[in-house]
C-alpha cells in the first residue's frame, strides 16, 4: 500500500463534516493539520480528529510535510488561498464554484499551471450512481436526440441565514441559490449535454430578509441544440431532480425517488436501480491518486470554470434582461 497523501484541511464550517469524514474513511489521504481564523474552533477540530491546528494559512502551506490543501472556505476567499498555495508547490482541493469571479477563477488555473500543481474542483453531484447512469444512457443513444433538459437544485437554507454569514451579501456570494445549488446541475448538465451556447436568467429576491437573490430560473441553449432551464432557490423545502426529454426516451431523476425512465410508446416509468456512490470520497480519493500517479482529475480547473462562466452569464443576463453568449465571458 502507498503512502497516504499528507493533506491540510482549511475552513472548519457545514460542509467541512461531509469532507472530513471521507478523509477519514480513506487509506490514500492522512489529516496532517487544519485552520481556520478563530482559535477555538481550530483547536476542538484539531483534538476531535487527531490532527495539528495551525496558527494560519501562511504556515500550513510553508509546511513541508503537507502534500496539499483541501479549502473548504467561502468562495470569495478560494482564488487568493489557491494561490498562495500553489505558489508554495501545494497540490489544491478546492470546492465548489472555483472562484466568484471568471478574472480570479483564471488566476486560479494560471498560478497551478505555473506551479505545476494539481488542482481539483469540488463539483461532486456528477458522480452520483444516476447522473453516471444517466450519462451513459445518453452516449449510448438511448434517449435518440435531447431536445430539453429540466432541473431544479433549492433548498431551505437561506430560512436561517445571519447578516454574520458570507451567504448573506451578495459581493461574496453573488446570485446565491444559483451559485451555490444550481452549479451543481449546471455541471451535470455540461457533463451530460455537452458545452453551453447562451443563457437568459432571471434572478429575484422575493422573500428573503438578506439582501441578496433568493430564486433564480436560468434558460441555457447549448452547442448541440437542447434547450434546459434550470431553477433554483433558498428558501422552500429541498427539491434536486434533473430530467431529460428524447426522441426515443425520457430520463426522470429525482433525489427522493431515484432514476425512472421512459421509453417511447410507453405510458409508465421504469425504475433504474444504481449502486449509491460516496461522490466526496471519490472525489478526494481521485485527488490523492492525481498526485501519487500524476494524473489529472475529472473536473479540473477549466471544467471548473465552465461552470462559473455560466453563472456569471445569468448574472449578466439577469441585469441586462437579454441572453448573452457564453463567448462573451469567457
Ligand atoms: N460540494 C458540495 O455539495 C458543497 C456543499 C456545501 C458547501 N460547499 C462549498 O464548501 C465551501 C464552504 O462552505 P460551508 O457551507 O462549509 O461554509 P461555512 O459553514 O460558512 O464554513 C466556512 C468555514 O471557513 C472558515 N473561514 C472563513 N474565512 C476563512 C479564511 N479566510 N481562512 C480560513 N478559513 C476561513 C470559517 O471559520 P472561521 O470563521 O473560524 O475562519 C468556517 O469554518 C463553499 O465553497 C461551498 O460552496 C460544497
Amino acid at each position: 500500500m502507498r503512502k497516504p497523501v499528507k493533506v491540510g484541511l482549511v475552513g472548519l464550517g457545514g460542509w467541512t463534516r461531509s469532507i472530513v469524514e471521507a478523509v477519514e474513511k480513506s487509506k490514500k489521504l492522512e489529516l496532517a493539520s487544519c485552520f481556520s481564523r478563530t482559535e477555538e474552533k481550530r483547536e476542538r477540530f484539531a483534538q476531535e480528529h487527531e490532527c495539528r491546528s495551525v496558527r494560519s494559512y501562511e504556515e500550513m502551506v510553508k509546511d513541508k510535510d503537507i502534500e496539499g490543501v483541501l479549502l473548504i472556505t467561502p468562495n470569495y476567499t478560494h482564488a487568493e488561498q489557491t494561490v498562495l498555495a500553489a505558489g508554495h508547490s501545494k497540490n489544491v482541493f478546492v470546492d465548489k464554484p472555483i472562484a466568484n469571479t471568471i478574472e480570479n477563477g483564471k488566476k486560479v488555473i494560471r498560478a497551478c499551471r505555473e506551479n505545476k500543481v494539481i488542482l481539483s474542483v469540488g463539483h461532486n453531484s456528477r458522480r452520483m450512481a444516476e447522473v453516471r447512469e444517466m450519462k451513459s444512457l445518453v452516449a449510448r443513444g438511448a434517449l435518440g436526440k435531447v431536445l430539453s433538459a429540466e432541473a431544479n437544485y433549492s433548498h431551505s437554507g437561506g430560512l436561517s441565514l445571519t447578516s454574520q454569514q458570507w451567504r448573506w451579501d451578495e459581493n461574496k456570494c453573488p446570485a446565491l441559490p444559483l451559485m451555490q445549488l444550481g452549479i451543481h446541475h449546471i455541471d451535470n448538465l455540461v457533463y451530460l449535454l455537452g458545452s453551453v451556447r447562451r443563457v437568459f436568467s432571471f434572478m429575484g429576491r422575493i422573500y428573503f430578509s438578506a439582501p441578496n437573490k433568493d430564486t433564480t430560473m436560468t434558460l441555457m441553449e447549448f452547442s448541440g441544440g437542447t434547450i434546459g432551464y434550470l431553477g433554483s432557490n433558498y428558501i422552500s423545502p429541498q427539491v434536486y431532480y434533473l430530467n431529460l426529454h428524447g426522441t426515443k426516451a425520457n430520463l426522470f431523476f429525482n433525489l427522493r425517488e431515484g432514476l425512472y425512465i421512459q421509453k417511447s410508446g410507453a405510458t409508465r416509468r421504469e425504475k433504474i436501480e444504481v449502486r449509491e456512490v460516496d461522490t466526496v470520497l471519490e472525489e478526494l480519493e481521485e485527488f490523492a491518486d492525481c498526485i501519487r500517479e500524476n494524473k489529472k482529475p475529472e473536473v479540473g480547473g477549466e471544467k471548473g470554470l465552465e461552470s462559473l462562466a455560466i453563472v456569471e452569464a445569468a448574472i449578466r443576463s439577469s441585469k441586462s434582461g437579454k441572453p448573452v453568449d457564453i463567448e462573451e465571458i469567457t
